[in-house]
């Protein structure tokens, strides 16, 4: 992934305050989290991806259904992510113990009747092109779900994978700072649309734009996000002058204290010209979407990339000293806190009070550019 290198040698040089914290500025986050995309994972393919501190397993069954699982086999503890598929059964390379699709052991390399030893089994949810699981820190079942998202599920996109230090509560926070649009992303204004929308566990985010672009000059962009858990943020950026709309799936996965992994898939759309028939009108705008979707998606990934070094070197500022032209943040750390241990955020953000004042010399030190 030439995209990933690229990006990972410009934010990634030098300690970072964030990599040295005795202990991060939040625990990890309950939900769903993204692990792969849907074709990272073709069927009998065997991976193992990082979360929350452990590795998680991910299969595909040759029968399509995917399966996640600890990476420990019940037998005496290989690791699973050196297993492969016989047929639909995940079979373990040190004695040959067999699993079936619903995780219990079918069979050992002895030829023996197989023990009750089934899989340790983790909830696992393929939508939108990308491979979600599921942990909780009380043992919950999942209890909701991220939709199908009828402008990416099941349609190719162009995706990448990051990883830097920081926590994923604060890029999905960034749709709700409406501050940094302007300062950071070079956007000429951004303001709500309309107050942000909270549920249970997700939200929506309606913003009005103006851009600038050379030559082009200042133009209306309408935005509109869903926020579902910590997980994912979905956006449609709409540019009605030139009949354009990206969609972009964001998605962080916590990997381990102070250290996450960022997905982002994109598609992007153009509306048919009025001004001929039907057939050209189709030729023309498949063209013109082939012709812009690489540049679109380098573009949209230099725009996520723009907040790379800050995520990469900040702490958790909590609380935040907030002012006017500053987006409801506040609001929004409010509905996250139901993600996770209550006593857990408390005590974490006391004691990252007080670390903050004996790290203030080496922050500096280490400060981006510096
Ligand atoms: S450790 Fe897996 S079969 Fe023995
Ligand atoms: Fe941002």
């Amino acid at each position: 992934m030439g995209l990933s290198r690229k990006y990972a040698n410009t934010i990634t040089q030098g300690p970072t305050p964030a990599d040295v914290a005795r202990a991060p500025g939040l625990p990890y986050p309950s939900g769903w989290s993204a692990l792969a995309f849907s074709d990272e994972l073709r069927p009998g393919t065997v991976l193992t991806r990082p979360l929350l501190g452990e590795d998680v397993v991910l299969y595909r069954l040759r029968t399509g259904g995917v399966r996640a699982v600890r990476p420990y086999c019940p037998h005496l503890g290989a690791h699973l992510g050196l297993a492969g598929l016989d047929g639909d059964d995940l079979v373990c390379p040190f004695h040959s113990f067999a699993f079936g699709p619903d995780g219990s052991c079918v069979r050992t390399g002895y030829g023996t009747p197989p023990p009750k030893a089934p899989l340790d089994a983790i909830p696992v949810h393929e939508v939108n092109g990308a491979v979600f699981v599921w942990r909780h820190h009380d043992g919950r079942e999942p209890d909701w779900r991220i939709p199908a998202w009828r402008a990416i599920a099941g349609l190719p996109t162009r995706h990448v994978t990051w990883e830097m230090a920081g926590n994923v509560q604060e890029v999905i926070e960034n749709s709700v700072d409406i501050g940094h649009f302007a300062t950071l992303h070079g956007w000429v204004r951004a303001e709500l649309g309309a107050p942000i929308a909270y549920e249970e566990t997700n939200f929506h985010v309606s913003m009005r734009v103006r851009e600038s672009a050379p030559l082009i000059g200042e133009f209306d962009v309408e935005v509109e996000v869903d926020g579902y858990g910590l997980a994912c943020l979905q956006a449609e950026i709409h540019t009605p002058r030139f009949g354009l709309r990206m969609y972009t799936q964001v998605m962080p996965t916590a990997i381990a204290p102070n250290r996450m992994q960022l997905r982002q898939a994109n598609r992007v759309t153009v509306t048919e010209p009025s001004w001929s028939t039907p057939g050209l009108a189709r030729t023309v705008t498949r063209a013109v979407t082939r012709a812009l979707e690489w540049p679109l998606f380098r573009s949209s990934c230099a725009f996520t990339a723009a907040d790379f070094p800050i995520w990469h070197h900040k702490r958790y500022q909590q609380p935040p000293r907030l002012g006017p032209g500053d987006g409801p943040i506040g609001a929004f750390r409010h509905w996250a806190r139901k993600f996770y241990p209550a006593e857990g955020v408390e005590s974490r953000s006391a004691a990252h009070a007080d670390r903050s004042l004996e790290r203030a010399a080496p922050e500096r030190v280490n400060s981006p550019g510096g």
